[in-house]
């Protein structure tokens, strides 16, 4: 019997991220069938990892949690009427496993005894017959190599299955898991994956989804009604279930132009001074609502009848935060958050707005750059891409007047804790002639690349320019003018 894992599940068995779980599979080094990871070739690639000892992930995870202040692996455990559909599920699975074992138990003694018959009515390969019997018998006797490894890995695997489920969505092939109490809707935001939705709690229809594969347990009532042919097709509010076994829906996640215009009145979490001139404004909205918005989208902020347009710089996955970078400078709204805004005070939130996004279907090496403040929707991005593993690679460069650049530490948190993260600061006195030239220096060829890049105008066009003549494509070029 053949046992298959998802490879997001993979990542996390052997602790490591699942984008270098992919580059390994690209370089042929792990095979794969039908997108998922046989057990015994999972043993034979990995042969030094110990399943339990998962300290690694752990160590990047908890990095992750405190960058993002996000709960990225909660062993929170699900609601017990979940709790005991999963572990039901889990007994039926070993119940059906354990049946099957008895019935190749009783296959195997009536084979037994056939050659024994064969043997005593045929005295001239009675030797043959038997020595099969004794080899036959040695072999189910012997305990297949990697028994204890096995047993552990199963083990491991079986405890996270009952923890949190894998869900997948289908086109797309995006992946993430459900935990604790969270229906499919909220587990899908948590990961950064952009799926549709509208009122969250059952009423509008608008996250219904097809259910492909997997069983799923219904966690909130919903008024909205499904009809008979719906129900027929597998239809599924994601907002109202959780998922109790690994599932496969089909979802059409969202791209910038399908995420509509909101209006939200957020309220002031904190006014944080990060040097002279910069403020980072945290915001959060009401425990009913979130924004829909994709990593390096802008809104519009208003209040106290001033208006001011800004790059979100946190990540969708991050529930009802959301943190904006504004410059002193001589616009209005900028005038007023560092001399009036203050905690509580209501600021409205209209947007999104903004087609600079991570291309969620690319794999590529992504090189992130920022001059200034344009490090606001990198920095949003960069969580968004760690939140869905979707580069290779990541390097980051961040030109800046001011040194020690604003929250460098986390941008050294994020290359301390991720090895396919790097960083480096530069400095903005050195003109951009030079700084495009430093960025670009250890990238000769750009051709496999996907490049975001968000400052001013003169800056971007220079980087464009240099980074095509390295062979970065045009559909690799993503550029955010920063003024
Ligand atoms: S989001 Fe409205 S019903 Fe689910």
């Amino acid at each position: 019997m053949s046992h298959y894992l998802p490879l997001s599940r993979v990542a996390r068995l052997v602790g490591e991220p699942r984008s270098e779980i992919q580059r390994r599979i690209r370089a042929g080094e792990l095979a794969t069938f039908d997108g998922q990871i046989e057990l015994d070739e999972l043993l034979r690639v990995f042969p030094n990892v110990k399943w339990q000892d998962d300290g690694e992930y752990e160590h990047v995870e908890e990095i992750k949690r405190k960058a993002f202040g996000k709960r990225v692996m909660e062993r929170a455990l699900p609601d017990k009427e979940v709790l005991a559909e999963r572990l039901y599920e889990l007994g039926r699975e070993f119940a059906a496993a354990k049946s099957l074992l008895i019935h190749y138990d009783r296959v195997f003694g009536w084979l037994d005894d056939r050659l024994l018959g064969f043997a005593e009515d045929d005295p001239e390969s009675a030797d043959a017959l038997m020595a099969i019997r004794i080899w036959l018998r040695r072999q189910l006797d012997e305990a297949p190599g990697e028994a204890e490894r096995a047993k552990a890995l199963l083990a491991e695997e079986s405890v996270m299955r009952v923890m949190s489920v894998h869900v997948e969505v289908r086109p797309s092939g995006h992946e993430f898991f459900v935990e604790g109490n969270d229906t499919i809707l909220e587990a899908a935001l948590r990961a950064g994956i952009s799926l549709n939705y509208g009122c969250s709690n059952g009423n509008c229809g608008d996250c219904k989804v097809r259910l492909v594969s997997g069983q799923v347990k219904k966690v909130h009532p919903h008024d909205y009604v499904l009809k008979e042919a719906d129900k027929a097709a597998g239809a599924i509010l994601m907002c109202s279930y959780t998922p109790i076994t690994d599932v496969v829906i089909e979802a059409s996640v969202s791209g910038a132009d399908d995420i509509p215009e909101q209006t939200i009145v957020t309220r002031v979490k904190e006014v944080e001074f990060v040097d002279d001139d910069l403020v980072a404004l945290h915001l959060t909205t009401p425990r009913s609502q979130r924004l829909r918005f994709l990593a390096g989208q802008r809104v519009t902020l208003n209040a106290a009848g001033l208006a001011g347009e800004y790059a979100i710089a946190s990540c969708p996955c991050e529930d009802r935060h959301i943190e904006l970078h504004i410059r002193r400078d001589n616009r209005p709204f900028s005038r007023m958050a560092f001399e009036d805004l203050r905690k509580e005070v209501p600021v409205t939130l209209n947007g999104p707005r903004g087609s600079f996004v991570i291309k969620m279907d690319s794999r590529r090496p992504a090189l992130f750059v920022a001059w200034d403040d344009g490090f606001a929707p990198i920095k949003s991005l960069i969580q968004h891409a760690m939140s869905l593993e979707v580069a290779e690679t990541m390097d980051l460069f961040w030109v800046s007047d001011a040194l020690p650049h604003y929250q460098d530490n986390l941008c050294r948190s994020w290359a301390d804790a991720l090895d396919n993260f790097h960083y480096r600061a530069l400095t903005a006195v050195d003109g951009i002639e030079a700084n495009v030239e430093t960025i670009l220096a250890g990238h000769p060829n750009l051709t496999h690349f996907d490049l975001y890049a968000a400052g001013p105008a003169a800056f971007l066009d220079r980087l464009k320019l240099a980074a095509v003549e390295r062979g970065l494509s045009p559909l690799g070029w993503h550029g955010e003018i920063v003024l």
